[in-house]
């Protein structure tokens, strides 16, 4: 069982880490500059920095990329923010799910020696107008129907980049696009930052762990594991030697919309480093869905080599 009670498939450790950061007090810290100061520290002491962003309301998929930083012996800091700036005006801001008490229980269990949970202002002084934007990666899919997201989400890793230093970054690849961005942000501006991607931790019926499943009903759950099974099948059909990208495309919309309660957003299949739709599907590609279910709006995504 997970931390939130969620029972968990596909490789997952699901007991805490008690390895060399068992028993190392945590640091909780607010300010820029603290956070700043602790991970030079931890590179003056000879460790490597690991740095996990997070919105927080931490579930086993963050614990993943927790034990991921702890196994490759990087000093671990995961920031906690809610960053405004990624959020639509009709999006789920204000109903985020918040607990900075619980994050920090679960970001210690799981070994991390560091907290970084800034208030607004600390990431957006007033006055503050900077934007960081990823042209072509960030427009289109997850782009094209949050417009205004992927500014947001380059521009707080930028800043947390930029406060961390040299470190290790650690992503989920359940955000592909928003794995992609970030590497694309890390090359062109030439930070000192390994970026790691982490596969998706998905619980037993498939679905993708996310703090938004917590609004889901019992029902609504349940229908929302099409999303799985609508990559798996366009998947499988890839394999099965179906190259056109309007059939596979075809193939997972009618299988979500096939769900009364789940309601179709996109479903697209890309090449994996550009996200183009390829005219005849070939190499790495990635399948990536979006949809609603009651309100909530999931996304998921498979990947296929040819
Ligand atoms: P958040 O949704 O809290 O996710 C934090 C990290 O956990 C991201 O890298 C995300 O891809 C990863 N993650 C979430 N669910 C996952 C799952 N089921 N399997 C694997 N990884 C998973 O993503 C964000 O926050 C924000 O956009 C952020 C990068 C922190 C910028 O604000």
């Amino acid at each position: 069982m997970g931390e939130r009670g969620e029972r968990l498939a596909f490789g997952v450790r699901t007991a805490p880490v008690r390895g060399r950061n068992a028993g190392v007090e945590m640091k909780v810290m607010e300010r820029v500059a603290e956070c700043r100061a602790a991970l030079e520290a931890e590179r003056a002491a000879g460790r490597t920095v690991g740095l996990v962003p997070t919105m927080g309301a931490l579930h086993d998929a963050h614990a993943s990329l927790v034990s991921r930083a702890v196994a490759a012996g990087d000093a671990v800091c995961v920031s906690v923010f809610v960053n405004p700036l990624q959020f639509g005006p009709a999006e789920d801001l204000a109903t985020y799910p918040r607990d900075l008490a619980a994050d920090v229980r679960v970001a210690e269990r799981w070994g991390a020696s560091l907290v970084f949970a800034p208030p607004v202002e600390e990431i957006y002084p007033p006055g503050a107008t900077t934007r960081v934007r990823v042209e072509g990666l960030g427009d289109v899919l997850e782009g094209a129907s949050r417009p205004g997201h992927f500014e947001g989400v380059a521009t707080v890793v930028t800043t947390l980049l930029s406060i961390a230093g040299p470190c290790r970054v650690y992503f989920g690849e359940k955000d592909f696009q928003q794995l992609l961005v970030v590497r694309r942000l890390v090359a062109d501006l030439s930070l000192p930052v390994e970026v790691v991607a982490c596969p998706t931790v998905r619980a037993l019926d498939g679905l993708a762990l996310s703090s938004r499943n917590l609004h889901l009903s019992g029902e609504e759950r349940e229908a929302a594991a099409v999303l799985l099974r609508a990559l798996q099948s366009g998947a499988a059909a890839i394999l099965a030697g179906e190259r056109d990208p309007g059939e596979v495309r075809a193939l997972m919309g009618d299988i979500v919309e096939a769900e009364p309660l789940v309601e179709l957003d996109y479903a697209e299949v890309v090449d994996a480093s550009t996200l183009a739709v390829p005219e005849k599907l070939d190499g790495e590609l990635r399948l990536l869905v979006a949809a609603r279910v009651g309100r909530v709006r999931l996304i998921d995504n498979l990947g296929v080599r040819l």
